[in-house]
């Protein structure tokens, strides 16, 4: 019986569905029909799914991934040698954790994982926030010969001053008030494995002598506690700061920064990689659609034009909570109004002025150098022209949302949606001479505006 699974795990290293199904059918009959396993054989089976699991997870995000790359942008030489490295990672059997994407810059750093990733070297991962610098460190780790060890992630922003370093290597009994335990830290959690340092820069001065000495002589000791303890640990940083500034400001310990940097990885923010943007909605819209089990929504032209244009601050965690939001918001069709409102940009002056189309008719300057501006300024001048035409709407019907979603065949709780977006109150269209209750009575009740 293990010798079929030796076998087996001799097969060619390229990743093709049959063999995929072969392997997967062998590994199903054997656990079927043995009788009795001894535990080196379970350990064996263990394995052998995993790593099934682990090229099933590679095959789909390749196949997807050639039919989006195919789907957006069908002929171009330079995409072909983007294609080829991504193609190679795969066939090295990269193990890309769900990161996506082949622009040259992407794919330098995944290169770079690849390399580091089975060495001890610590990494450090430095980008804005959002540019998935975790699912970096997650890569790094997966790809590593610690991959099943343990990969311990501390968040150094997020835990006071006070803590940090009981956290970080553990108290012992009557340390502190409140230590009434010995406690482990994260350090020997993560021995053999990994620990993912994020936020380091937020590391207060005081604690980086600390961290310099694990670093250095890889041990720690639990705060109150006089015995060092060996921690194998391999460390992976990352932080949204300039470390370099910082150490040249003074505030990050320039030794620990070129300790932690042996491998530096930037990942570069969702602008400056703007030729992912339709790949990247592609694969989050399916994702959303898989999650709320729906169908993947569609997007009119004005918000794909949108979603292109916007600079993304958030980056691709932005990106990717947008997908979810207009896919768990929209019917069929989502449309700009599904945006988080903090998303669309305010248009100037938008409140009152709108009416007139004044921004479109070019009162704004516009910097035709910037398509942001002409973009945003497009989005303005089509707020202004909704707005409008709702309030016009709506003093026709006088207020009344039922009559006037009746009248321009609008689904009802979109027009309410629409109408809260402009802060347009039906009420403040209400004919004054007719009593409010008689007003109510005229549509179904409790469905009239819902400014409730
Ligand atoms: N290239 C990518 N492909 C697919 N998903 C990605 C990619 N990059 C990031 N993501 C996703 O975006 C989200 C944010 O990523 P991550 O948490 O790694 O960012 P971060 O740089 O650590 O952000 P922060 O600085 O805010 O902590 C996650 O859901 C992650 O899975
Ligand atoms: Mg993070």
């Amino acid at each position: 019986m293990m010798k079929i699974l030796d076998q087996t795990e001799e097969a060619s290293p390229a990743i093709s569905y049959a063999g995929l199904i072969e392997r997967i059918e062998i590994l199903r009959s054997t656990l079927r029909w043995s009788s009795r396993l001894e535990r080196a054989d379970i350990d064996k089976l263990l394995r052998q799914a995993t790593s099934l699991r682990d090229e099933v997870m590679q095959l789909s995000h390749k196949e997807r991934f050639v039919q989006a790359a195919v789907a957006a942008e069908p002929q171009e030489s330079a995409d072909q040698s983007r294609g080829a490295r991504r193609k190679a990672l795969l066939e090295r059997s990269f193990i890309f954790e769900g990161t996506f994407g082949d622009n040259p810059r992407l794919l330098e750093s995944l290169e770079i994982a690849e390399k580091a990733a089975p060495t001890d070297l610590p990494v450090l991962i430095d980008g804005e926030s959002g540019t998935g610098k975790e699912l970096m460190a997650k890569v790094i780790h997966a790809n590593g010969a610690r991959a099943d060890k343990p990969f311990v992630s501390v968040n150094c922003g997020a835990i006071p001053d006070n803590l940090l370093e009981s956290e970080l290597f553990g108290h012992r009994k009557g340390a502190f008030t409140g230590a009434s335990n010995d406690r482990k830290g994260k350090f020997e959690s993560a021995h053999t494995g990994t620990i993912f340092l994020d936020e380091i820069g937020e590391l207060p001065l005081a604690r980086q002598v600390k961290l310099l000495r694990v670093l250095e002589a890889h041990e720690i000791q639990r705060v109150g506690s006089d015995e060092t303890i060996e921690v194998d640990t391999r460390i992976v940083a990352a932080t949204n700061r300039n470390l370099r500034k910082l150490s040249e400001e003074g505030k990050f310990r320039e030794d620990l920064f070129y300790r932690l940097s042996v491998i530096h990885v930037t990942l570069p923010p969702l602008r400056e990689r703007r030729d992912e943007i339709p790949l990247l909605i592609a694969w989050f819209g399916d994702e959303a659609a898989g999650t709320l089990k729906r169908r993947p929504v569609r997007l009119t032209p004005r918000l794909r034009d949108f979603l292109s244009s916007y600079a993304y601050p958030g980056n691709i965690r932005e990106l990717r909570n947008v997908m979810y939001r207009i896919s768990c918001l929209a019917s069929e069709m989502a449309d700009v109004d599904h945006l988080p409102l903090d998303m669309r940009p305010a248009a100037p002056g938008s409140t009152t002025a709108a009416v007139d189309g004044a921004h479109a008719s070019g009162e704004q300057p516009i910097s035709v150098a910037n398509l942001m501006s002409l973009s945003d300024a497009k989005r303005a001048a089509s707020d202004d022209a909704e707005k409008a035409f709702l309030e016009r709407g709506l003093r026709e019907v006088s207020g009344t949302v039922a009559e006037l979603a009746r009248r321009i065949d609008m689904n009802r709780s979109h027009l309410q949606m629409l109408l809260k977006k402009h802060g347009l109150h039906s009420k403040d269209y209400r004919n004054r001479n007719v009593p409010a209750g008689k007003q109510n009575g005229s549509s179904e009740p409790g469905e009239e505006d819902g400014e409730a």
